[in-house]
């Protein structure tokens, strides 16, 4: 090839897979598989290293991420970047109206928008090329992290209009990048971040861009900064113009006729906040006629023209009077923060978890503290903050007891594990746990006998291992505490229901390690009874679809005991069923198929997956893949950025799974 043909081909593959990936990041739409992508990237990347003087400014292959800095520089704000007013409910809402219709002498209409929970960013273009992004910092000086911004997907390297621009908009995580980051953080035994916010502003304070590059993050644009050489006359207009020049905009603005009509979209959101898949912590609300905006102008800190309608606190300060140990069904030591009552995201909390003692270290907790705590949806409250500039001197460090709390056997930490374990099978916590998780719903699930009922007839001693359960007599039952003739009766019987059982609902209920619910059907459909299990040797065991070689030797180990021959046999006596009586095998691939017959939908972007191999797999399970959600689909699973089709989902009240969930369902991991 002649020099100018590579550079021709050079710009037309930057031109294509900068559309492609606009259309992928940007608009959700993609245009071609992943696999395709890539190949036409590494491609690009090829010619790039043979020509490195050819390759163009706004290549893709920049989004990897590029040298590592030693400092970042300081970027002075044209137009200062200021915070918003607050409004905390509907009168502080209606009061901002009044405001503003005195300020302008007329009514407004308003532009109402998510405001996502990331952290401020300014970008800066060039005749329509991308040349520099700054953090917020204190408003009228930040830091340049272009290179950090450039691995984000979403962000333009280079218009569709050879514009100079400046918008600004939120860089954010979104919800599953974030898990995904604290699982891999929490295997590696590493700091956890408190919530997408920090772990986002975390990493675009990387010096090395390659960090970036791996953190997923996104971004929306909700506002233009400066603009040469044209005129926009209002807010949703300039929306609409910077979505034009190729910008990711959130697709759930909306413009509002009056403030009632803002109200309304303020409340509403406070339900459906929970379904985004990113977090929101309100609404903001802004004028949207652009003179009206420059009429009513600013004040030291905030526009007078917009205000944001802060959602009810989810998290809350309170102390933390003192710090409990419970012991797990395996032994696990879990401390629990136990807190002056307080009330957070429209419940009373009185308990938090604290994980473990590292997280106990690193955050440095004692009792005492003062301490932030973190509700989200049904959750278990978690302590993000301690605020040691709080304290008083009378604090006292806490230390995890080199023995049970429970059965004063020593506590060992086993190898590659964060948790302290009671390793005594006799402790009494793990038995009882144990039997709490036997009676359980995907175990033998014994309607009416949960978790107090245990512990009352554990206290009693009326119960000492799962096989006494269906030991347990009438007269015996009615001396406890809150126990009349006619509850006692309707526990006899449900417990004598529960002897029918399939084998898989005993297996789980066993609690053997690593067996889960799923992992129990596919043993009790494999083995059948119990004592072909029993005898199946660990090539046996792997020979199985879905069943690894830690569960294999985990469930031999367990079946070499002789305490479980003993319980097996007693079970048995009892007349507990021991053979799996649900529908027979058909092959491997038919096991519980959940997608049988069902119609999905992917969007957005999978990590572990391309969509032609989950597409494939789905297929093969009984399941229709198609492109659009429509009133027929049973299920969307939305990747990472999904859009358009996602919110298409939630309107229409479609089950939403994200990736994870797929990988579960289709058995590739538990
Ligand atoms: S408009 C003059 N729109 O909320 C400030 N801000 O205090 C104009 N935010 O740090 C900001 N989503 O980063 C605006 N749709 C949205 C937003 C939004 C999030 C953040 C912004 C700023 C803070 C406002």
């Amino acid at each position: 090839m002649s020099n100018d043909q590579v550079r021709k081909q050079i710009d037309q593959l930057t031109d294509q897979l900068n559309d492609y990936a606009h259309h992928y990041y940007v608009l959700d739409q993609p245009k071609v598989t992943d696999a395709e992508y890539d190949q036409l990237l590494r491609e690009l990347i090829d010619l790039e290293e043979k020509h490195p003087d050819m390759k163009r400014e706004d290549s893709p292959s920049e989004r990897v991420g590029g040298v590592a800095l030693d400092h970042f520089s300081k970027v002075q704000h044209d137009v200062p970047m200021l915070s918003l007013s607050n409004a905390f409910d509907d009168s502080e809402l209606r009061d901002f109206d009044r405001r503003v219709q005195q300020g302008l002498g007329h009514e407004a209409t308003y532009s109402c928008e998510l405001k996502i929970d990331g952290l401020a960013v300014t970008l800066k273009y060039d005749n329509g090329r991308f040349v520099q992004g700054a953090t917020r910092g204190d408003g009228s000086t930040g830091e340049d992290i272009t290179s950090n911004l450039k691995t984000i997907a979403s962000i333009p390297l280079k218009l569709n209009e050879t514009v100079t621009i400046d918008v600004r908009g939120e860089a954010f995580m979104p919800k599953s990048s974030f898990n995904r980051l604290n699982k891999a953080k929490e295997a590696n035994d590493e700091a956890l971040f408190a919530n997408p916010r920090n772990a986002a502003a975390g990493s675009l304070r990387q010096l090395d861009p390659k960090i970036a590059a791996k953190r997923q993050l996104d971004i929306f644009i909700y506002s233009v900064g400066q603009l040469e050489g044209k005129e926009l006359t209002s807010h949703h207009e300039s929306l609409e113009y910077v979505s034009k020049l190729g910008f990711k905009i959130n697709d759930q603005a909306k413009h509002c006729k009056n403030i009632e009509d803002v109200i309304e979209f303020c409340e509403g959101w406070l339900e459906k906040r929970a379904d985004l898949p990113y977090e929101i912590d309100g609404i903001v609300i802004k004028v949207d006629r652009l003179e009206d905006q420059r009429t009513l102008g600013f004040t030291a800190k905030s526009p007078r023209w917009a205000t944001a309608f802060k959602f009810p606190a989810e998290e809350v300060v309170t102390t933390l009077r003192d710090i409990e140990l419970s012991i797990g069904r395996t032994g696990v030591v879990t401390p629990t923060a136990i807190l002056d009552p307080v009330s957070v995201a429209g419940t009373t909390v009185q308990r938090a978890s604290l994980h473990n003692e590292d997280l106990i270290r690193e955050q440095d907790v004692k009792i005492g503290d003062k301490i932030t705590i973190k509700k989200a949806g049904d959750i278990i409250p978690k302590v993000v903050n301690v605020l040691t500039d709080q304290r008083t001197g009378e604090e006292k460090d806490f230390h995890m007891p080199t023995e049970c709390p429970e059965c004063n056997s020593e506590l060992v930490r086993i190898e590659g594990e964060v948790a302290l374990r009671c390793v005594n099978p006799k402790c009494p916590a793990q038995i009882r746990e144990g039997l709490i998780h036997f009676v359980s719903r995907n175990a033998m699930n014994i309607d009416g006998l949960g978790e107090r009922v245990i512990t009352q007839l554990f206290e009693h001693e009326l119960v000492e291992d799962v096989a006494d359960i269906y030991r347990l007599e009438k007269d015996e039952l009615l001396k406890l505490e809150r126990m009349g003739e006619k509850s006692v009766d309707n526990l006899l019987k449900a417990i004598e229901v529960t002897k029918t059982n399939s084998l898989e609902k005993l297996l789980f209920g066993l609690g053997i390690r690593y067996v889960g619910s799923k992992a129990a059907k596919t043993l009790a459909m494999n083995f059948e009874t119990m004592d072909q299990l029993k005898e199946a040797s660990i090539d046996q065991l792997e020979a199985v679809d879905e069943i690894g070689t830690k569960m294999a030797h985990a469930i031999a180990t367990y079946f070499d005991k002789e305490e479980v021959h003993l319980l097996l046999e007693e079970l048995d006596e009892l007349g507990i069923n021991m053979t799996y009586t649900g529908p027979k095998l058909q092959s491997a691939e038919e096991i519980d198929s959940i997608f049988a017959g069902k119609t999905i939908v992917l969007t957005g972007s999978m990590e572990e997956l391309s969509r032609k191999e989950a597409k494939e797999k789905i297929e093969l399970l009984g399941g229709k893949v198609t492109g659009s959600v429509t009133a027929n689909t049973d299920i969307v699973v939305a990747g990472e950025r999904a859009g358009s089709k996602l919110k298409k989902a939630n309107e229409l009240q479609i089950e939403v799974w994200d990736e994870a969930k797929l990988l579960t369902e289709l058995g590739l991991i538990s």
